[in-house]
């Protein structure tokens, strides 16, 4: 058994605990420290293959590889070429490190990492590449982390490869789209139930529905796609197969109402497209239309929606408008429905005058976001429309 970190944006570490407990995977203390973030789990190959293949909100899971005392660089270089490397690293493969020292005696990352390329060499017996992490690419190169705290070293090897938002399906995007991680989590903040009907009445390229479809249905997220450990030289393909029919047979065929619309026709005809190749087309009703249009069904559900924020989208339109006109149609067409709003501006979403109970904080590509929360009254009263 090794000891495995989920690694979770802030504001979706407890999802991904939640996830993780879901999945009977054995969960240890949690931390929430920005980008290093995360949940510790324990395991082996299959719980590396299960979390990879199953987790929605988490960023990527690593290995923790080795933890050992370094206050010298020949000492850390002894004792990183201890390591098993050979077991993740196939011939030729490049590596990239990611170095951060606090408060230990070797604090130059670049120095550190020049030792642990040399350590995996004296393991290999031969000169290690090494390689930028480049986080857009769809195939990176396989990454190295090294944390020295205390003079304490932690070594960990990614076991995802490209983000694990890159579910493999979104190769059309609209205006400001959300990283599925961000959508998935949204859906678990917002309490969504997976049997109600949803609305999406600004979907862009349709990465809430997207996502909602395949939480419903049960559908992998990380079933379309490549991970880092297929490349490792101790990779089982017998318990990836294994793991892959399993999770096939759990796929539900039918699910709820969901309900997604934009005003823009690209928007639209993008999210259809990434609707296709998630498998999920079927699930999801599209309609090009302006939110003023919507009709929800009458079964109340939950709108959880991402509206223009004004930072990064710099719309023409009165955004201040625009919200108190979508207030106006939640309670008008969705009494008695959930609401979870996405928004960077807690004074634009004071305009829907509706009343928010929950406020949940995220990032979205580097801005605050916050994701408020709370019920759609369930008669319509005319004293509050504008
Ligand atoms: C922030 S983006 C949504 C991004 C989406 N969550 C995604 O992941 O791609 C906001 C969307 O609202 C749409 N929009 C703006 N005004 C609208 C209106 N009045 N009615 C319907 N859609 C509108 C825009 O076309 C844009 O696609």
């Amino acid at each position: 058994m090794s000891e495995l970190f989920a690694v979770s944006a802030p504001g979706l570490v407890a999802f991904t605990a939640r996830e993780l407990a879901a999945l009977g995977l054995n969960t240890g203390a949690q931390s929430d420290e920005g980008e290093d973030g995360g949940v510790t789990f324990s395991g082996g190959l299959p719980e590396i293959y299960r979390a990879n293949l199953h987790l929605r909100t988490a960023s990527r899971i690593l290995l923790r590889f080795g933890q050992f005392y370094a206050a010298a660089f020949s000492e850390l270089r002894k004792k990183a070429s201890r390591l098993p490397w050979e077991n993740y690293l196939h011939a030729e493969q490049p590596i990239a490190l990611r170095v951060t020292c606090h408060n230990s005696k070797l604090y130059h990352s670049g120095a550190v990492a020049e030792r642990i390329l040399g350590a995996i060499g004296d393991r290999l017996n031969r000169p290690v590449p090494a390689a930028r992490y480049d986080e857009n690419s769809d195939v990176p190169a396989q990454l190295v982390v090294v944390r020295l705290v205390n003079n304490q070293c932690t070594l960990s090897i990614d076991t995802s490869g490209a983000h694990l938002h890159r579910r493999g399906y979104r190769k059309a995007v609209a205006k400001a789209p959300l990283r599925e991680t961000l959508a998935a989590g949204l859906l678990m903040a917002a309490g969504w139930d997976g049997a109600s009907p949803l609305l999406d009445p600004f979907c862009g390229s349709g990465t809430i529905p997207i996502e909602a479809a395949l939480l419903s249905r049960k559908i992998a997220p990380g079933r379309l796609r490549r991970f880092t450990f297929m490349d490792w030289p101790n990779f089982d393909l017998a318990q990836w197969q294994a793991q892959l029919d399993q999770a096939d047979q759990a796929v539900l065929a039918g699910g709820p109402i969901l309900q997604a619309s934009d005003r823009d026709a690209g928007a639209i005809e993008s999210a259809r497209a990434n609707a296709v190749r998630a498998g999920v087309l079927d699930a999801i009703e599209f309609t090009q239309q302006a939110v003023s249009a919507i009709q929800p069904p009458h079964q109340p559900g939950w709108v959880v929606t991402n509206p223009p924020y004004g930072v990064r989208v710099r719309s023409t339109h009165d955004l201040r408008n625009l919200y108190e006109q979508f207030g106006k149609v939640l309670r008008l067409t969705c009494p008695g429905w959930h609401a979870a709003i996405l928004g960077s501006d807690p004074v634009l979403l004071g305009h829907t005058r509706l009343k928010f109970d929950g406020i949940f904080s995220f990032n979205n590509g580097g801005i605050n976001v916050q994701l408020a929360c709370g019920k759609i009254p369930p008669d319509f009263d005319q004293s509050v429309v504008p």
